[in-house]
């Protein structure tokens, strides 16, 4: 079958990406690293390298050898609260990489400049509305929208919801990818019917052949279903802390713990609020690797949206994308 209904609705987000279709992988720490990245580039999405906690020295081997398995387009994804965020950039600009997105908030002071006169494309998330009116003023080239259903660090709105408030404000504007809960075509093809130039996808490509991740880690998001991915709880109101969804089990318990123990140096004004949420942050780091690269999903965090239970087995990232595109197509079809 061809794919040509929604080749059409996708031709604005393609061209934009360089792609031949307008489905952006989301960068997943420790998960969306060269074999991934380039894998979803090659079979005609867009792969998205997750810098995370990386030093500037190990972004720029990561994006070497993507480069040396894919000469299709790629992106890097940066977190604003990345101590050495203008190195970082520095390094993107020195490779030419096309698309930085900026993930954790709005763009630092003079990061907005820097990436976008190195003549990559800047793409940001938008939480709201109010800030995705901001964000366009202040010149980013696409945005995405991502819903609470999404796996990782979350907003507090649903994707359906955001996407109705936001693509009729915006859509004419810039590109936007749509973000969160998206487990099949059928998903896609309404999205983009209400304006969006794509879709970014994470937990579905988590189970990819060609993902890295630990077979534990890929094992449990093929058993559990949308229920199991919960959202993680804030246990004091002094330490506000982004909410993160992940595979429910005895990690929760020691995120709780650690919660108390930052609270407590808060109160013994050990720290800072600033130091106090990025000990939070690297805490989310380090029990992420735990679960991807040491398999142990027991006590690390397994992060996953609720479309986890749309991952049903393993299997490479061309069969995942055709699959994705046929079901949009016959969901297209179907409207006559
Ligand atoms: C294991 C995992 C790790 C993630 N790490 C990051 C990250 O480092 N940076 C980021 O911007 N988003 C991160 N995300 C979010 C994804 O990029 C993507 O936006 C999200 O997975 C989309 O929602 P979905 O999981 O419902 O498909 C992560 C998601 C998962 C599941």
């Amino acid at each position: 079958m061809s794919n040509d209904r929604v080749s059409a609705l996708m031709a604005r987000g393609a061209a934009f990406l360089g792609t031949r279709t307008a489905i952006m992988a989301g960068a997943m720490s420790w998960v969306s690293e060269r074999h991934l990245v380039a894998a979803i580039s090659n079979a005609g999405g867009f792969g998205v390298i997750a810098c995370g906690a990386m030093t500037p020295a190990l972004l720029d081997t990561e994006i070497a050898a993507t480069k040396a398995l894919t000469d299709k387009p790629f992106g890097v994804n940066l977190i604003t609260m990345h101590p050495a965020l203008s190195e970082l950039i520095d390094v993107c600009a020195k490779h030419d990489v096309g698309h930085v997105v900026l993930a954790g908030g709005l763009p630092p002071a003079g990061s907005l400049e820097r990436i976008k006169a190195s003549g990559a494309k800047l793409i940001c998330f938008a939480p709201a509305l109010a800030l995705a009116k901001k964000l366009i003023r202040s010149g980013v080239d696409a945005l995405v929208i991502e819903g609470s259903e999404a796996g990782g660090h979350i907003g507090p709105v649903s994707t359906s919801v955001l996407a109705q408030e936001m693509l009729p404000e915006i859509a004419d504007q810039l590109p936007v990818f749509v973000a969160g809960g998206i487990g099949r075509g059928d998903a896609i093809a309404g999205y983009l019917e209400m304006g969006a130039a794509g879709v970014q996808l994470g937990t579905r490509f988590v189970c990819a052949t060609e993902c890295v991740a630990h077979p534990n880690f890929k094992k449990a998001f093929i058993r559990a279903s949308a229920r199991d991915a919960i959202a993680s709880v804030q246990i004091d109101p002094r330490l506000p802390v982004i909410p993160v969804r992940a595979l429910k089990n005895a990690s929760s318990e020691l995120f709780t713990a650690k919660q108390r123990e930052v609270a407590q140096q808060l109160d013994e004004g050990a720290v800072a609020m600033g130091e106090a949420q990025l000990q939070i942050e690297h805490y989310w780091a380090g029990a992420l690797r735990r679960a991807v690269i040491d398999g142990d999903v027991e006590n690390g965090s397994v992060m996953a949206g609720q479309s986890v239970g749309m991952v049903k087995k393993e299997e490479p990232v061309a069969d995942i994308l055709a699959t994705l595109m046929a079901e949009a197509e016959t969901a297209l079809a179907k409207r006559g």
